[in-house]
């Protein structure tokens, strides 16, 4: 008896101060809500999380130690931005009160508890983060993705077939569920209706690989867009775009969409058609969104070097523009990443640091409040590359590195978005910039 007790009290004591001497945490009451908030929106049904961490402590059981193991090391949720800098909406850091219950309710023995202390199920829309879309469309034709071996990116032309200017409010894309293994990213271009890019040269609907090289033997650089604006980026494990009301993107009447579309064999040939949900703005917009990016493409990585750094191109604004988002690019080579602004008075601050860059998590960064540029601001981008063994996913340390699309080539991309005047015209907005763009 007293041996059972002193147990028992040892098994408190180990809970950590804030539990002491009060039930262990149970799954129903403690642990679910954790679950629901921070896990299932990749961890469900025909999400990218590999297993189901849904509202049933016996399929949730089996996985307590390796669930107390991923966020006790921060493995999971996946996060990657240094807290010194920067304040983000979408920061999927658990506060240490919640790790803590998640490894107090394993070391107990991860107890059941009481199914009635459950809180209500999270319902989700059918195959969508975003909220049920007014208009959907999808690749009109299938695309089968080899077992092995590498794609090309493939490029896709949706006609849109607006017969009004929209302003859009939410855009997801999204891969077939069977192939999402192997979509590595699905980069979506609006072209304007005054835009050639691919214009007689794609076929709509047919999946086309741009020649790398113009007839006259030039190399083509209108591979990354021509000029027209990204819509969205879909990557594993990213959030859709969603944003507030009064902020939107805009599409022209008589537009096209451009799939620009990175797939990555997965061993195992599956058929894509991915498709893309819009949810239009229900109110008057204020503000419009438009990404942009600071990019280096002419870089050299020399072979073994274990920090090789490397900035991005940046140009003054020309008008005033609020920072909104941050989503930094590399391949298996980056190391880290960072967003400084640097203000017309000279003044420098770092707003996004990605210290330990995982290419298998390209993120969207979205600051909590928007920060305002000024006029003559200008947004650098600092990548650092790590070419030598030490880094486990490097493909060849031997290697001279430059910039191409597969993953042993580099790229070097911060793209950035920015709020403006929803009024403003982009083209007088781009003026003097030395950047192509916007209609
Ligand atoms: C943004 C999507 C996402 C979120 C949010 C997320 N996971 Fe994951 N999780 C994944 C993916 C994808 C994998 C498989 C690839 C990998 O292991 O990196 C994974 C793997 C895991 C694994 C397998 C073992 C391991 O550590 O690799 C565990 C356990 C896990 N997640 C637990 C959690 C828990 C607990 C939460 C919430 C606190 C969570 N995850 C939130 C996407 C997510």
């Amino acid at each position: 008896m007293w041996m059972t007790w002193m147990r028992g009290l040892a098994a408190f004591w180990v809970c950590g101060a804030g539990l002491a001497l009060s039930a262990p945490p149970t799954f129903y009451k403690d642990v679910l809500p954790v679950l629901q908030e921070h896990c299932q929106g990749c961890h469900r049904e025909g999400e990218i999380g590999p297993m189901a961490f849904v509202d049933d402590y016996a399929k949730v059981r089996p996985w307590a130690k390796a669930i107390r193991q991923s966020v006790v090391t921060k493995r999971m949720p996946p996060w990657f931005a240094d807290p010194a800098h920067g304040q983000f909406a979408n920061d999927r850091a658990m506060p240490r009160e919640l790790i803590d219950r998640i490894a107090a309710w394993v070391d107990a023995g991860a107890p059941e508890g009481d199914r009635r202390d459950a809180p209500p199920k999270r319902t989700y829309i059918d195959g969508w983060n975003i909220a049920e879309p007014d208009y959907v469309v999808e690749m009109p034709r299938p695309f089968t993705i080899p077992a092995s071996g590498k794609v090309d990116y493939q490029y896709i032309v949706i006609p849109l077939d607006l017969k009004e200017d929209k302003w859009v409010q939410m855009v997801e894309a999204r891969p077939a569920a069977e192939a999402r293994a192997a979509v590595h990213h699905i980069l979506v271009y609006v072209r304007a209706p005054g835009s050639n890019w691919l214009r007689g040269e794609a076929e709509p609907g047919v999946p086309f690989v741009p020649p790398r090289t113009t007839p006259d033997g030039k190399p083509r650089d209108d591979i990354g867009g021509g000029g027209n604006e990204i819509l969205t980026i879909y990557t594993p494990g990213n959030v859709p775009d969603i944003w507030e009301p009064g902020t939107a993107k805009r599409i022209r009447a008589g537009s096209d969409l451009v799939l620009q579309m990175h797939y990555t064999p997965s061993g195992k040939e599956v058929v894509d058609r991915s498709r893309i949900g819009f949810v239009w703005a229900k109110g008057p917009v204020e503000r419009r969104a438009i990404t942009f990016n600071t990019i280096n493409t002419k870089f050299e990585i020399p072979p073994m070097a274990g920090a090789h750094e490397v900035r991005g191109e940046a140009f003054p604004l020309r008008s005033e523009a609020w920072l909104y988002s941050f989503f930094p690019h590399m391949h298996l080579r980056g190391k880290s990443f960072e967003y400084r602004v640097r203000r017309a008075d000279g003044s420098m601050e770092t707003l996004l640091k990605v210290p330990n860059y995982d290419f298998n998590w390209q993120l969207t960064y979205k600051l909590k409040a928007p920060v305002r540029l000024e006029p003559g601001a200008r947004v650098d981008g600092v990548a650092v590359f790590d070419n030598s063994p030490n880094n486990p996913f490097n493909p060849d340390p031997k290697a001279t590195v430059r910039w191409g699309e597969q993953s042993d080539e580099e790229m070097m991309i911060g793209f950035f978005d920015l709020l403006i005047d929803a009024k403003q015209d982009l083209r007088q907005w781009f003026r003097g910039s030395g950047r192509r763009g916007g209609d």
